[in-house]
This record gives C-alpha cells, sequence and structure tokens, in this order.
C-alpha cells in the first residue's frame, strides 16, 4: 500500500503524511479501527449526532437561506486540477512559510469561537493538535478559554490572534498585549462580523450561550474587562449571565468600525509586536484588497465567514480570483470559507492564495472527538494532501497556478439543491 520502508523517507523535508492511510488501513490487524469516517458529508452527520441541539446549530446556522454557503461549495466545482504523470514526486514537500514560521502544509486553523459547546476542554485540544502538527492556529476574540492557558496548550506551534475590535481602546490594547505575551504574533482584524448574520436556527431556537453565561472565559479573565465590570456593578463570581453578556456585546457589539481606525490598530499591533504581521479577514471585494494594500496591512483572509455573514453573497473563492488578479503580487493572501479537502486547497492556492485555512471540518472532529477528533480531521487533511501531490504530480505547493487547472463557466444553477456540508 504504502512502504514504510521507501528510503525516500528519510530524505524527505516533510513527513511522509501519507503513511497516515497505511497506519488506518492496518488497524484492524492490531484489533483497532480508524476513529471515524473522514468524508465531509459523514463527518457533519456524525457531529449533529454527537452534539447538544444548540452546539449542532450554532456549527451550522449560516446567514439567511445558505446561499452563500452553498455558492462557496459551488465553486469549488468550476476548477478541475489537471493531474500529471511519470513525474518523480518522491522527494515532494509539503511545507510552506507564513508570516515567518516555516509550516507542514499551506493549511491553517480557522478562528472559531466559543469550542466549549462542542467540546467540555474547549480551544485546548485544538490548540495543542495544531502545535502538534505545526500548523498556524488562529484564537478567536470569542474564544472560550483564556489567551495564555491556549498558548500553554499549543506550546511551540505558530499562532495568531483574530481581533474582533471592542469599542473601547482600552480593552483592545488588553486583548493585543496578552496576545503578544502568549506568543501569538501575527494580528488577524474580522472586520465582516460586528454583529452575527442573520441565522434562522439560532434564532428560532434563542440559541445563544453566552447570554446563558457560557463561554465568555477569555474576556472574564482580561483585567480591562474586569474593571468594566467593576464599573458597571456586575460582580462577575455573583452574576455570570451580566458578565458575559457584557462581554460578547462589547465584541459583537453591531457598531461598525471604518478604515479611519485601521492606520491606529496597525500602529499599536506593530508598537506592541514590534513590527510583526497585520492583516485583515473577511475580504471579498478587490476595492477593499486595494484599499488594504494602500492602507499597508501585511495580508487579506479572502474570506466570508462560512457564509454565516451576508447571504446571498458572492463565493469566497471566485472574489480569490477577482483579489488575486489585482493584487497578488502586492500583498499576502490567505483564503478560507469552503474547502473540505486537500483538493480544495489545491484549488485555491492554483488560484492565487498562498494559505489556506479550513473551519468546519475541525469543528465537526472536535465535537466527534475531542483531541483525537481534531488530529484525525487534520492528519487525514494533510494525508490528503500528500497522497494528492503524490499522485497528480506536484513536488511543492509553489506549483499550484493557473496552469494546473481548468475552469469552466459559472453556471451555478447546475447545483441546485442546499449541498449539506
Ligand atoms: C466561524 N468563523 C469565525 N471567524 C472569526 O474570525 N472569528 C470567529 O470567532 C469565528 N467563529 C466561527 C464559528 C463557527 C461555528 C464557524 C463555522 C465559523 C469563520 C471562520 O474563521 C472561517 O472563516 C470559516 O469557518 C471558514 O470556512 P469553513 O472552512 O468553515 O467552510
Amino acid at each position: 500500500m504504502s512502504d514504510p520502508t521507501n528510503p525516500n523517507i528519510s530524505k524527505r523535508s516533510t513527513e511522509q503524511w501519507a503513511l497516515y492511510q497505511r497506519e488506518n488501513f492496518w488497524k484492524v490487524n492490531e484489533g483497532n479501527w480508524p476513529p471515524f469516517n473522514t468524508d465531509p458529508r459523514q463527518l457533519e452527520q456524525q457531529a449533529k449526532e454527537k452534539l447538544s441541539q444548540g452546539g449542532w446549530f450554532y456549527a451550522s446556522s449560516n446567514a439567511g437561506q445558505s446561499y452563500t454557503h452553498l455558492a462557496n461549495r459551488q465553486a469549488f466545482f468550476r476548477h478541475r486540477i489537471i493531474p500529471r504523470q511519470l513525474v518523480d514526486t518522491n522527494l515532494r514537500d509539503t511545507t510552506t512559510e507564513i508570516f515567518g514560521h516555516n509550516v507542514s502544509a499551506p493549511i491553517g486553523f480557522a478562528p472559531i469561537g466559543i469550542n466549549k459547546i462542542y467540546h467540555n476542554l474547549a480551544e485546548l485540544p485544538v490548540a495543542k493538535v495544531a502545535g502538534e502538527l505545526n500548523l498556524p492556529y488562529c484564537l478567536s476574540t470569542a474564544g472560550s478559554t483564556p489567551i495564555e492557558k491556549v498558548a500553554a496548550a499549543n506550546g511551540n506551534g505558530p499562532r495568531f490572534f483574530q481581533l474582533y475590535m471592542p469599542h473601547d481602546d482600552e480593552l483592545t490594547l488588553s486583548l493585543l498585549n496578552r496576545a503578544w505575551k502568549s506568543g501569538f504574533d501575527a494580528l488577524i482584524l474580522t472586520t465582516d462580523t460586528w454583529q452575527l448574520g442573520w441565522r434562522h436556527d439560532d434564532v428560532a431556537h434563542s440559541n445563544y450561550a453566552f447570554y446563558r453565561g457560557i463561554g465568555a472565559d477569555l474576556g472574564l479573565s482580561d483585567p480591562v474587562f474586569q474593571k468594566r465590570c467593576k464599573e458597571a456593578g456586575i460582580d462577575i463570581e455573583k452574576d455570570i449571565v451580566a458578565a458575559s453578556a457584557k462581554w460578547i456585546d462589547s465584541i459583537w457589539h453591531g457598531r461598525a468600525w471604518s478604515w479611519e481606525k485601521i492606520p491606529w490598530l496597525i500602529e499599536q499591533w506593530k508598537r506592541i509586536s514590534g513590527g510583526r504581521p497585520f492583516a485583515i479577514k473577511g475580504i471579498q471585494s478587490v476595492a477593499d484588497a486595494k484599499k488594504c494594500v494602500d492602507y499597508g496591512v501585511d495580508g487579506i483572509v479572502v474570506s466570508n465567514h462560512a457564509g454565516r455573514q451576508v447571504d446571498g453573497a458572492i463565493a469566497s473563492l471566485d472574489a480569490l480570483e477577482n483579489i488575486a488578479e489585482a493584487v497578488g503580487d502586492k500583498i499576502y493572501i490567505m483564503y478560507d470559507s469552503g474547502v473540505r479537502g486537500a483538493s480544495d486547497v489545491v484549488k485555491a492556492l492554483a488560484l492565487g492564495a498562498k494559505f489556506v485555512f479550513v473551519g468546519r471540518l475541525w469543528v465537526w472532529g472536535l465535537s466527534v472527538m475531542g483531541e483525537e477528533g481534531v488530529r484525525h480531521v487534520m492528519k487525514s487533511l494533510l494525508a490528503d494532501l500528500d497522497i494528492l501531490m503524490g499522485v497528480a504530480g506536484f513536488n511543492s505547493v509553489k506549483e499550484f497556478d493557473r496552469s494546473i487547472i481548468e475552469s469552466y463557466p459559472k453556471s451555478y444553477s447546475l447545483i441546485h439543491e442546499r449541498y449539506g456540508l
């Protein structure tokens, strides 16, 4: 199947991720069984069965009628990879560099808030597995574990902090300082979520854990936020619901920021971090991408938040194509939204992204089996990528450009139903 004594393995600069396939095929011989099926449709279904109703709704809800989510998935079908034959891929290399870190693959953990509703250990097992696999981990401001504890779990792994910026500069600075001191060495500001999109299932079930006093730990452990609670006469120990609500209402505050604030944030982050990278997540338009270049932003994440914010929006992958064409040589472009397998990663890279984040895939793994679940999902994705490169004739992730795909017109009406992922 996959010869573990293959002499090329020791010569590779990258781990032979492909051996994870063999490991799973071998399990029955040892009376074991692979943890679960990582086919995304089945994985999602297993997560649904495992989660509470609230956990499931929060993980699966999209904006409005889920049309943006559908578009995200459909866009991947429009591009097809052209395999090559008889290429010596024995020493292929999946690694890449992001913000000065050499990482195992151009794949990272997208920031996802409030992991507590998916698993009782919340962000900790996720950060741990990310560190172990040397894949960047991005912690959300809406995370349900103190920043410092997440850092400890992540160990020496590369890690970034995703900011939801409060309308309270002192609080923002406190978060940035905590993140920097804890080794989060790039800042990613999310700009598409001043407020959660209109998500029917969550609204219909009053599904908002923070208002039940669950998941605000990152904020409740902040000294400036603690001061704010005191000023407002809220005792965190006695009234967790009021404190948690106050926290999340200062994060998803429903009050937009505008471009004028960006120079201040860049200046503060650069001062605190000694010049480390600053990126904006949620960019979909070419005009905004150009503005990022003008404002001196180091990177952008072309993302529509997995289709959870604006219903009926363009596919994030289509946005990537437009943006990469316009500013691909001027700014570091990352991508997310709708990635469900290695071929999707390859397509996004081919269309101009330098790096790809995955969200729901690891949330489902966490939901199904905690730490082991996240590890299984991400090792499977790495193996999927390694094998794809091996069998399709690619030696380096740098080879993924427009020449390796064939793209078809945007005939999305061909796929008419909600693609259940
Ligand atoms: C998110 N996302 C998100 N983004 C962010 O900047 N901060 C956050 O706290 C969250 N929280 C969050 C929760 C859940 C349940 C989901 C599904 C998504 C968006 C996330 O970072 C990323 O953009 C998408 O999840 C990527 O799309 P896929 O891979 O999930 O399809």
